[in-house]
């Protein structure tokens, strides 16, 4: 048992998250052949069969954010980049199963070999983030840069959180991908080539990056919204601007506010707030401390017993925290409940499947990107690797 007090459920927790109307979105939810009932009792221990039988042919990566069932059986656990370059590092495994969300599973096929297949054991296990900023829409804000005269001068930098294609676009502009976890090198490594930014697809990670880790102002940073003509600014403000953000944002991390920091304190002036960077500027100015998931991890490991910790993240992670670590005070920031809903359609019911289909030869929900958008995507990928 810890103190930890479960956050209240509300009607609208548990939707799917991005566009739930647009089919193209949602890239498919049927899962071919038979998925166990979650009430089966047996999950675990097929699971644990399926994973014995298939040996060092498979190696299982899990996100933070996946649930407690599933992360039992990753091999390896991480933030967004510890898993891409785990992906990169296990050449042996000729089946890689990604327990996370799409653009993670594209990110480890551009990483691996091509005797190498990733499974992804849910379709629809999206990332409303990725869905805002669709190829052609970059496409259409790079043809204003040029026509406004910048875009020889600008260097697109893509969060992780972005379909191949977008990172595609990166690569083939000389431009780099980065994680919550290296944006400042990132960024750095881009003012190093040029002399602007184009930041895809989260504005706050940009944002915060910008200002909080890099002493640049608010005025530096213009919005560009991919829904507007110029993306609804000035030609002098998309000249004049160092960075342009994109206008997308977490559904997730945008649930996290100021209030909810206030309160916090109110209540515990002791408290640690902690968050991770997808939250908004004003939690993070508020905050404490900021960082990845995987750095998240790190301060609760590294902090005092009966220390007070207030986080912002995903609830799977958060929950993880405070059965991990009974002797820290450890609560969520928000007073509902708050789960990427697209992380948790990865359950022990499909994990169980994608696993049982590799042990009888047929290899399901395989992520696959075309080869000319993977080798602009992998230069885009590799410069992040590359990063001092
Ligand atoms: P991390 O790279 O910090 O794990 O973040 C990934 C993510 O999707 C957070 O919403
Ligand atoms: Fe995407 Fe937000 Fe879920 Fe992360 S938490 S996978 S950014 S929707």
């Amino acid at each position: 048992m810890t103190g930890f007090n479960e956050p209240a459920s509300t009607q609208t927790a548990l939707l799917l998250l991005g566009r739930g109307s647009d089919a193209g979105s949602e890239r498919g939810v049927d899962c071919p052949g038979e998925l166990p009932a979650p009430s089966d009792p047996d999950l675990v221990e097929r699971a644990r069969a399926a994973k014995e039988a298939l040996g060092g042919n498979v190696f299982v990566l899990g996100h933070h954010y996946q649930r407690d069932e599933v992360i039992q059986f990753a091999d390896v656990t991480g933030d967004s980049f510890k898993l891409a370059q785990q992906a990169a590092a296990r050449p042996d495994a000729e089946y890689i199963v990604f327990c996370g969300v799409h653009f993670m599973a594209e990110s480890a096929d551009i990483l691996t070999g091509d005797h190498q297949r990733v499974v992804l054991p849910d379709m629809a296990a999206g990332c409303s983030m990725a869905d805002m900023a669709t190829a052609s829409q970059v496409e259409q804000c790079w043809e204003d840069l040029q026509r406004v005269g910048v875009a020889d001068v600008t260097v697109p930098v893509t969060y992780m959180n972005s379909t191949a294609a977008i990172k595609g676009f990166v690569g083939r502009e000389g431009g780099i991908v980065c994680t919550s976890s290296n944006a400042e090198r990132a960024l750095r490594w881009a003012y190093d080539q040029g002399e602007k930014v184009l930041f895809l697809p989260d504005q706050h990670l940009g944002r915060n990056t910008m200002v909080r880790e890099m002493g640049y102002s608010l005025d530096d940073c213009v919005l560009y919204n991919p829904h507007k003509p110029n993306g609804g600014l000035t030609d002098d403000e998309l000249r004049n601007a160092k960075i342009i953000l994109w206008k997308g944002h977490c559904s997730v991390h945008g649930r996290f506010t100021l209030a909810c920091v206030e309160e916090m304190r109110r209540v515990d002036p002791e408290v640690n707030i902690l968050v991770h960077p997808e939250c908004t500027h004003e939690v993070v100015e508020a905050a404490d401390y900021v960082g990845s998931t995987e750095y998240i991890i790190k301060a609760l490991e590294a902090a005092e017993p009966g220390s007070s910790w207030a986080i912002g993240t995903e609830l799977n992670l958060v929950r993880r925290l405070a059965n991990r670590f009974p002797d820290k005070k450890i609560s969520f920031l928000d007073k509902t409940v708050c789960y990427c809903s697209t992380m948790n359609r990865i359950d022990l019911p499909h994990l169980v499947w994608a696993l049982e289909e590799l042990v009888a030869g047929r290899v399901p929900n395989v992520i696959t990107v075309d080869e000319r958008t993977a080798s602009y995507a992998r230069e885009a990928l590799d410069r992040m690797l590359a990063l001092p």
